[in-house]
């Protein structure tokens, strides 16, 4: 029993590491990592934390961390139009929270990005910037993308700020399951090219 339980865990664990053909971002602050099985515990800890997941609108977890395990899973693989990473900071390799493109669509060249940084000793230090701009130029530059969008509640004040500071600009509101969201979208056309040795975004591998 207690074998099969292991193996269980072990399984669930390893989906975790499902999407190794993701690349290894590098951004000024921070890189962005595909997603592995160490990241489980502070994933876990993020998504019971009610007031982190009360700024973007949704519900803590109620779940064990086995079910969590068995749940997550499914969530961090590159199918279903979803790429997610990790993001370390440089200077010690801590993983601080997540980013992903949800709802790729190559052929309209479009995403959803979304971003949370669990650790609350790192908002307002610069690492959501950092990080949006990673993955905005990955997805622009690597992907192809053209556009790129996400939605924010109306009262997230430091999310709006640091989107906007990101060059994403409000295009609509949307009321969803009782919350207020503004509706922001960054264009390729729009954006500066990076110069070549500042470009956040490069592939590490
Ligand atoms: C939103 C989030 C990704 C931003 O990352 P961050 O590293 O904290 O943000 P940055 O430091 O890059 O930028 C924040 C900006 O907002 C400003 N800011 C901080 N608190 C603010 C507030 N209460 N009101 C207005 N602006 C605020 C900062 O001064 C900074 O702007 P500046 O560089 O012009 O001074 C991060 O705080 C986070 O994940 N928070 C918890 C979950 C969440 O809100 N997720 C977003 C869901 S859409």
């Amino acid at each position: 029993m207690a074998a099969r339980l292991l193996i269980w865990i072990f399984t669930c664990l390893s989906r975790y590491d499902s999407n190794m053909t993701l690349p290894t971002l590098a951004g000024l602050k921070v890189r962005l990592c595909p997603k592995s099985a160490a990241d489980a515990r502070s994933d876990y800890r993020w998504q019971k934390d009610a007031e982190l997941m009360a700024l973007n609108g949704n519900e803590p977890l109620r779940e064990s961390f086995l079910d969590y395990l068995t749940l997550s899973a499914a969530d961090y693989g590159t199918a279903n139009g979803m790429e997610m990473f990790a993001i370390r900071t440089l200077s010690e390799n801590r993983h601080i929270g997540n980013c992903a493109l949800y709802q790729l669509d190559h052929a309209a060249g479009e995403a959803q990005l979304g971003i949370t940084l669990g650790e609350r000793d790192c908002w307002g230090h610069g690492y959501g910037h950092d990080a949006m701009m990673t993955m905005v130029n990955y997805a622009l530059e690597s992907l192809g993308l053209v556009r790129l969008h996400l939605k924010t509640l109306e009262n997230n004040d430091r999310a709006r700020r640091c989107f906007e500071k990101c060059g994403f600009s409000p295009y609509g509101k949307l009321l969803h399951e009782g919350h207020q969201y503004i509706l922001m979208e960054l264009r390729a056309a729009s954006m500066p090219s990076p110069a070549e040795d500042q470009a956040p975004g490069k592939m590490l591998s």
